[in-house]
């Protein structure tokens, strides 16, 4: 998928000037997705973080709260925060200008260009998919297909709400896109991404209105989709020939 409808653009614009970048750096906002123990943090710790790309990274607070986690450990190779809005992306790099392993790129709003083909371990993002129209999230599965290696993860959080087919996401609940978790499945599977693991997440009041989703870029080669599980409804079929030929047979 090369392009978009310009509802992404639309959307992009929204968060050109707002408060939230200010307000989200306090603990509050950020410990729920860093916390030890909550399910963000410890499907972020199945990430291979050596190669690793944040998508939507508005003001980089988890890109800085994941560098904090990281100090003490081994390998970072490569940090690339990536956003829509240049804006951010010049804020990023002014924060992170003393980390040589971080760069920060604004982005399509639908790829991941500028980043080689299967050059990354891990790619996240928190807070901003849920947001994002279903045709630039279909397009971001699959470009994060070319740009992982094989082996390599990533752990997209987004929206589960389907309750309200063409509705603009301004009017939804937390203003959440419409997507939910067996789409979104679905549509990785179709990107040649390997489903590790969904858990659906409440948002406040909101229950199950997120989802957090690990995918995995096969290691073989292969494509993500699992056989189909039609066996007794073929066989089904198969007997049901089988008296058809029968009875006309007598
Ligand atoms: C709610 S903010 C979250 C920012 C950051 N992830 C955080 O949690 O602090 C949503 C972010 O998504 C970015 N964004 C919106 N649409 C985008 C798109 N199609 N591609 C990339 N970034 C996008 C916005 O510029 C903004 O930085």
């Amino acid at each position: 998928m090369t392009t978009v409808s310009s509802r992404t653009l639309e959307i992009a614009h929204d968060w050109k000037s707002t408060d939230y970048y200010d307000k989200a750096e306090s603990d509050a906002w950020t410990d729920p997705f860093w916390k030890p123990g909550t399910p963000f943090r410890r499907l972020f710790e199945r990430l291979d973080t050596t190669s690793t790309v944040e998508l939507a990274c508005g003001h980089g607070r988890h890109s800085a709260r994941f560098l904090s986690t990281k100090r003490d450990q081994t390998t970072l190779r490569s940090l690339v925060l990536m956003d829509v809005v240049e804006e951010n992306v010049r804020h990023c790099k002014k924060r992170f200008s003393d980390v040589p392993e971080v760069s920060a790129h604004t982005n399509s709003g639908y790829d991941f260009h500028p980043v080689a083909d299967g050059s990354v371990s891990a790619i996240f993002c928190f807070d901003a998919m849920v947001h994002f129209e279903y045709d630039a999230v279909f397009s971001y599965l699959q470009d994060a297909s070319r740009i992982l290696r094989q082996g390599g993860r990533a752990l997209f959080h987004h929206s589960n709400l389907d309750t309200y087919p063409g509705s603009d996401y301004r009017n939804n609940p937390h203003w959440r896109n419409f997507m939910s978790r067996n789409l979104f499945a679905h549509a990785a599977s179709r990107s040649g991404l390997r489903v590790l693991e969904q858990v659906t997440i409440d948002w406040d009041e909101a229950r199950n209105l997120d989802c957090l989703t690990l995918v995995e870029k096969a290691s073989d080669g292969s494509p993500g989709m699992e056989k189909p599980r039609a066996r007794s409804g073929s066989s089904r079929l198969t007997r049901l020939a089988d008296r058809v030929r029968f009875i006309f047979l007598k």
